[in-house]
């Protein structure tokens, strides 16, 4: 059967991430921060941009970074993004190509904001982009721990048992 999704893997050179799905990095700016910013090191690369693949099949599960990240679609599925925002408030974000249907092919989830992604059609795949700036440290990654967020958020706690690891 033909597989759009293992071909990705293996023409972009695509490895498992972390958080679920697969990425590999693009760009990485030559460019440093100096150190003036209180949130970022001195020596963190300006801007970073990845390719990222989820399959319908996968989870890319809640975690949060310390920068904005602009979610770019490339190809295949629409997807769904969960946030749960700094205020406690749930909200979806849906990254595609139908604009008639409240999708976006760019879209921005604000830095500190926990969020996942699922692929919105059955027996898919979505291809996207992510850049952030500052650039993409995983000393700034943060896996939720699902006790945490049941803990923290108990009036999401379907989302959150759905996109977070029992053993985390
Ligand atoms: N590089 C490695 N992982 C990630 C990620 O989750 N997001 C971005 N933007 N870059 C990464």
């Amino acid at each position: 059967m033909y597989d759009r999704k293992s071909e990705l893997i293996q023409l972009l050179n695509l490895q498992p991430h972390p958080e679920g799905g697969y990425f590999t990095e693009t760009y990485r700016s030559e460019e440093k921060l100096s150190g003036t910013e209180a949130t970022f090191p001195a020596g963190r690369n300006l801007k970073t941009g990845i390719y990222y693949l989820l399959g319908s099949d996968d989870i890319s599960h809640f975690h949060r970074i310390k920068s904005d990240e602009m979610w770019h679609h490339y190809e295949g599925s629409s997807i769904t993004i969960h946030l749960i925002q700094q205020d406690g408030l749930y909200r979806a974000l849906y990254l595609g190509k139908e604009l008639s249907n409240e999708q976006k092919p760019q879209l921005v989830v604000p830095a500190n904001t926990w969020f996942g992604v699922t692929v919105d059609e059955p027996n898919s795949y979505s291809l996207c982009g992510c850049t952030v700036s500052p650039g993409f440290d995983f000393i700034d990654f943060e896996m939720a721990g699902r006790y945490q967020m049941l803990q923290a958020f108990p009036e999401h706690s379907e989302i959150i048992r759905m996109l977070t690891k029992p053993s985390v």
